[in-house]
């Protein structure tokens, strides 16, 4: 019988040890943040009709998604390589800088959720603000493949 307990123990430390993958978490998160992005961008470029409550949608994706961004859990020591990962080794040189640039994203996501946009005009100058911070972060923190 403990030898059946330790086998399961055993088990479920394995099963969730390939779960615990920072770096297909953190894509994860970034792809749902690019998701988010193609939809708001099609609404500006007129691709897609306005819709007030599909913007505050994706605009609280967006903020929700800038709240998970903790560098510990998704960027912890040890993930900088492996995996496909284009995190930069910058990330942990200047932990203080790259915890700005979340906080950053994460201020102006909950500025544009608050003043949620009530035409494509009013979206259109958030889209602005909101969208250079990825840019913004990948420029510093992210390396450029190809
Ligand atoms: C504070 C920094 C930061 C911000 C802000 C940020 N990103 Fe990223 N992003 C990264 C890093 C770092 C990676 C590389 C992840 C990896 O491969 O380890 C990345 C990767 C990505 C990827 C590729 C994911 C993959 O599957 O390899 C996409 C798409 C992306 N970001 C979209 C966005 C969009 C859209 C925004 C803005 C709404 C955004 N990001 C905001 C840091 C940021």
């Amino acid at each position: 019988m403990r030898k059946l307990v330790f086998a399961i123990s055993a088990l479920a430390l394995v099963t969730s040890a390939a779960f615990a993958d920072p770096i297909a978490d953190r894509q994860a998160l970034m792809k749902a943040n690019g998701k988010a992005m193609k939809e708001l961008t099609g609404i500006v470029k007129g691709e897609a009709a306005f819709d007030a409550a599909i913007v505050l949608a994706a605009l609280n994706r967006l903020s929700e998604d800038a709240g998970k961004m903790d560098p510990a859990t998704l960027w912890p020591a040890g993930s900088e390589t492996g995996g496909d990962t284009t995190s930069a080794p910058k990330i942990w040189e200047d932990p203080a800088g790259f915890q700005a640039a979340i906080d950053k994203f994460k201020s102006d996501a909950d500025a544009a959720v608050a003043a949620a946009p009530a035409d494509v005009d009013g979206l259109k100058a958030q889209m602005g603000v909101v969208g250079s911070n990825c840019g913004g972060c990948h420029e510093t923190f992210r390396i450029k493949k190809g």
